[in-house]
């Protein structure tokens, strides 16, 4: 039998995760991508990061935000001073959704059936983490974890108190009630930013885009101020 199971494993951690979405079939966008896109980053991470979807050159390099968008967002990480390697980097869905044409793939937005299909395995990234930050890269992952009618050009860069849906409620309740030491320190409070996605830096228009740039960064020093 086909060994697709429809929900990820538990106590597994990060790369028990990530082997088992590699076999994930959810949805349909499995079968012309290249590779599942899992998030990458430190178990250790407080902070983490969730963008749209892996792009061209992220579905063939296996790794998230490695294209155009992963080279800014790199870049205005470094001028909001926070280390990349403090980050864990995932995607709402992570699998490529294109059109193809006969030059190139052509980005398709994720449906809500890919979101809700690919849901499972984002919950299980924050379960492991537990981060202290959740920021949201864009208006898909913005309206997928905060609320459909989230309008990020209104409401960005703002830390707002946050529940994990990943987190078991008993978790919160109890922790160490054993007796024991707690395995792993529950964060007090997660909070949520969203910001714009390094994508939509890109597509500005020149006059524009530095501006744009300045925007982002501003956002991602707020995030760097909740993990001061
Ligand atoms: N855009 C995203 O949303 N995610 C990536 O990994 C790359 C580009």
């Amino acid at each position: 039998t086909d060994a697709h199971p429809a929900q990820p494993p538990t106590g597994v951690g990060l790369a028990g995760l990530r082997e088992a979405a590699a076999g994930c079939r959810a949805c349909e966008l499995w079968e012309p991508a290249t590779q599942t896109v899992f998030g990458e980053g430190p178990e250790t991470a407080r902070v983490v990061f969730v963008g749209e979807q892996p792009g061209d050159q992220e579905d063939r390099a296996g790794e998230p935000f490695v294209g155009p968008a992963g080279r800014l967002l790199d870049k205005a990480l470094a001028d909001a001073a926070i280390d990349r390697r403090d980050a864990y980097i995932t995607n709402a869905v992570k699998h490529f959704r294109f059109t193809p044409t006969p030059k190139r793939r052509i980005h398709q937005s994720p449906g809500a059936e890919h979101l809700m299909a690919c849901r499972p395995w984002l919950e299980a990234e924050f379960a492991v983490l537990q981060p202290e930050v959740v920021v949201c890269l864009g208006a898909v992952a913005a309206k997928a974890l905060i609320s459909p009618s989230f309008r990020i050009t209104k409401e960005r860069g703002q830390l707002m108190p946050w529940t994990p849906p990943g987190l078991r409620a008993a978790e919160l309740a109890e922790p160490g009630a054993d007796g024991d030491e707690p395995e792993e320190e529950v964060p007090a409070q997660t909070w949520m930013l969203a910001t714009a996605h390094p994508s939509a830096v890109l597509r500005t228009p020149d006059d524009a885009r530095a501006a744009a740039y300045d925007a982002l960064v501003a956002d991602l020093r707020v995030v760097a101020g909740a993990l001061a």
